[in-house]
C-alpha cells in the first residue's frame, strides 16, 4: 500500500473530511417498543459525529490531524470546535453554515451497552470541499479519511483531490449508501462493519468466513485492503495475501458508541507509521475494546499509551 510513513514513531499527518454532531445521549434500561413510554436513566450532551470522532481517535493515537467539516453558528458548533482543539486538531478547515444548526445525533444506550442512533445532519450537509485547496492540504499527508455522514458529492471531490496529491484514501462508508463504482480503485483502505459489508458486497458477512468472502469481493472491484469489523467477534483483515480473523478481547460493554471510529483512528495511525496491516488491525481492536468500557463518544476514545497497556489477542488465518 502507498503513502505510509516509513519510520515507526513519526507523527504522520491525517486529514479527516466528515461530520461533527452533538450527541444527545439517553441511557435507558432497554429500548422502548412502538407506543411505549419508558423512564430513562439519564440524558447527557457529548461531542460526537463520525468524522470528529475519527479525527479525535487519530490525534490520540499520535497523528497531526486536520478536520474538514461544517458546524452551525450556535453553541453546539462552538463546543465541538473547542473539543477538537483540546486534542490539538487543526480546525482551520472547519466551516460555519449560515443558516443550518450544528448536526445532532439522538442516541439511546441500553444497559447492555447497545445503542440506537438517529442523526439530523444540519450543517454537515452544507460542507463544501474546495478540491484545489484540499489537494494542497493533503500534500505530504498519509491519509484522507472520510465517511458518509457528509454528502457523497463532497467526498468525491475530496477523493479526487487525494488522487492528485498522491495521498491514500481510507473510506468508512457509514451510514452505508451505494459507493460509486469509479471510486473503488481510489480506495486504499476500506473499513466497514458486517451490515455495511453485506450492503456493499451483496452477500452475508456475519461470520469471519463470510466477512472474508465479502472483503475479497470488494477487493476484486479494486480496493487495496478491507477490514470488516464484527463487534465483539473482532475484525477480519483482507488484502492480497488473503484474510485473517483478529478476535476481540472479552470486556464488559458500557456503551459501544464510537467503537468503530476509535478502531479506525488507531488503524489509520498505525498504518501511517509504517506498521503492518495485521498489527494495525490488532491495535484498532484493542483501542475499540477500551472505548466500549466507557460512556459517550469522544470522552471514551483512548490514547496510544492506554492501548499499549491493554491486552492483545492472537489472529487466525482464514481458509
Ligand atoms: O459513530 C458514532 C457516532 O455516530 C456518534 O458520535 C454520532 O454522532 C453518530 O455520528
Amino acid at each position: 500500500m502507498s503513502a505510509t510513513h516509513a519510520t515507526p514513531g513519526d507523527a504522520p499527518r491525517i486529514v479527516v473530511l466528515g461530520s461533527l454532531n452533538m450527541d444527545l445521549v439517553l441511557r435507558v434500561p432497554r429500548a422502548p417498543g412502538a407506543g411505549e413510554t419508558l423512564l430513562g436513566r439519564s440524558l447527557a450532551t457529548i461531542p460526537g459525529g463520525k468524522g470528529a470522532n475519527q479525527a479525535v481517535s487519530c490525534a490520540r493515537q499520535g497523528a497531526a490531524v486536520d478536520m474538514i467539516g461544517c458546524v452551525g453558528r450556535d453553541a453546539h458548533g462552538t463546543a465541538l470546535r473547542e473539543a477538537l482543539e483540546a486534542d490539538g486538531i487543526d480546525t482551520t478547515g472547519l466551516q460555519v453554515a449560515a443558516a443550518d444548526p450544528t448536526g445532532t445525533a439522538l442516541i439511546q444506550v441500553e444497559d447492555n451497552g447497545q445503542n440506537r442512533i438517529v442523526i439530523v445532519p444540519g450543517a454537515n450537509a452544507q460542507v463544501a470541499v474546495d478540491g484545489d485547496a484540499l489537494a494542497r492540504r493533503l500534500a505530504g499527508a498519509a491519509f484522507l479519511v472520510t465517511q458518509f455522514e457528509t454528502p457523497l458529492e463532497q467526498a468525491a471531490v475530496a477523493i479526487d483531490a487525494a488522487r492528485r496529491a498522491g495521498c491514500s484514501v481510507l473510506l468508512n462508508p457509514s451510514p452505508v449508501q451505494p459507493v460509486p463504482e469509479a471510486w473503488w480503485p481510489s480506495i486504499d483502505t476500506l473499513v466497514i462493519n458486517e451490515v455495511e459489508a453485506q450492503a456493499l458486497a451483496g452477500r452475508a458477512a456475519d461470520t469471519p468466513a463470510q466477512a472474508a468472502q465479502a472483503g475479497s469481493a470488494l477487493r476484486a472491484r479494486g480496493v487495496g485492503r478491507v477490514v470488516v469489523t464484527l463487534g465483539s467477534r473482532g475484525a477480519v483483515a483482507v488484502d492480497a495475501e488473503g484474510a485473517r480473523h483478529h478476535p476481540a478481547p472479552v470486556v464488559r460493554a458500557v456503551d459501544t458508541t464510537a467503537a468503530g471510529d476509535t478502531f479506525l483512528g488507531a488503524l489509520a495511525v498505525a498504518l501511517a507509521q509504517g506498521q503492518g496491516f495485521d498489527a494495525a488491525v490488532a491495535l484498532g481492536i484493542r483501542a475499540a475494546a477500551l472505548c466500549i468500557q466507557h460512556a459517550g463518544a469522544q470522552p471514551s476514545i483512548p490514547t496510544r499509551e492506554a492501548v499499549l497497556h491493554s491486552p492483545a489477542a492472537p489472529a487466525w488465518t482464514l481458509p
